[in-house]
């Protein structure tokens, strides 16, 4: 373990999007090694406070141990960020001034050679983020039927030749190891040439489908946005399509104040944005981040913030304290109280 090394991607950029200050409160959701939550707490230094969060109990321990300097001021638990809202309440770590997700796998579990992840190390198929979870890649891969195997290799991996490594999967099963499922698709797919290994779309739908890492994106970006006080930035780092049109999606829906279908006369939905995007192009790692951190390549940094809308109770109850003289209880005070005397025209 202790040659372990993960290059945290966007760094910079992740600790200008989520506006980190002094004395403010975060929360990783994808802890990894560290590497953003060190850069985000040296930023909200002194006084900032951090909720680290890891499905991969070994994570954990590497993160503990880079930012022991910071230990008075992080909570990191083992725990999988569909469950966020849970955990803030039981911690009672909310609302909060920024969260990322920097989403997929941290180099740990990349580059071992138990977990399965990679096609590049024979290993048991395992590919679970964490071992309480109880199905494993092999499980579906020996138990699922080609019209399902096909479907999961075609929607998780968007892999053209979908069928034909479900045909030849269900032909040869058992498959116990990483390396035997990589010599069935390269039977597969036949002497095919392409920019990728040929194994690489499989192992990343078999992998989403063992974690539910879409669902449970969606699920915890949901909770996140509730979580973000007032100017709370959410940011999210993803690393393939299918992740990156969840966020663009959720982002943008969120940020409009209409979502009826085009067309329709007058607004029915009733719908108001609680988000402002930040940057409306997506940010991607400089050709110098690529060359140094060849894993950063196909990053994408989304980011937006929290706004004030005037139909949600809290925001009331900060308007009724603010009349009675109360202490906010959000937090960077003076921008609070401006925005509130916008929002609800007060003198
Ligand atoms: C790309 S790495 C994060 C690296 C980290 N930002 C750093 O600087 O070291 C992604 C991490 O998210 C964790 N992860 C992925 N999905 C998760 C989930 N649903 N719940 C909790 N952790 C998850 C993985 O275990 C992995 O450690």
């Amino acid at each position: 373990m202790s040659a372990f090394t993960h290059i945290p991607v966007l760094v910079e950029e992740t600790v200008e999007a989520l506006a980190v200050q002094p004395g403010g409160r975060y929360i990783d959701c994808t802890l990894g090694a560290g590497g953003h939550a060190a850069a985000i707490l040296e930023h909200s230094s002194p006084g900032g406070q951090l909720l680290g969060i890891d499905a991969t109990p070994e994570a954990i321990k590497v993160a503990e141990a880079k930012l022991q300097a910071y230990s008075g001021s992080t909570l990191l638990i083992n725990e999988n960020f569909v469950n966020l809202q849970t955990i803030c309440i039981k911690y009672d770590f909310q609302p909060v001034h920024g969260i990322l997700f920097d989403l997929g796998l941290s180099s740990l579990q990349l580059d071992s050679n138990t977990r399965g992840f990679s096609f590049q190390h024979d290993a048991p198929l395992d590919m679970r983020l964490s071992p309480s979870q109880e199905i494993t890649a092999a499980d579906i891969i020996n138990t699922s039927s080609e019209a399902e195997l096909a479907r999961i290799i075609k929607t998780y991996g968007e892999e053209a030749y979908g069928r034909q490594i479900a045909h030849r999967i269900v032909q040869e099963r058992p498959i116990a190891t990483t390396l035997q499922l990589v010599r069935v698709i390269e039977r597969a797919v036949g002497g095919r040439r392409a920019r990728i290994h040929p194994a690489t779309k499989t192992f990343q739908a078999l992998r989403i489908t063992v974690n539910h890492e879409l669902e449970y994106l969606e699920a915890a970006l949901k909770q996140a946005i509730n979580l973000l006080g007032f100017e709370g930035r959410l940011v999210v780092i993803s690393y393939n399509s299918l992740e990156d049109r969840i966020v663009k999606q959720l982002m943008h829906r969120e940020s409009k104040d209409c979502i009826c279908p085009p067309g329709t006369p007058i607004c029915i939905c009733g719908h108001t944005a609680c988000l402002r995007l930040i940057n409306k192009q997506v940010i991607t790692p400089s050709p110098v981040e690529v060359q140094l951190n060849p894993r950063s390549r196909s990053a994408k940094l989304r980011a937006a913030e929290r706004i004030i809308t005037q139909d949600e109770p809290y925001k009331v109850a900060e308007k009724l304290n603010f009349l009675v003289g109360g202490k906010a209880s959000g937090w960077r005070r003076p921008a609070l109280l401006k925005k509130l005397r916008i929002a609800f025209s007060l003198p």
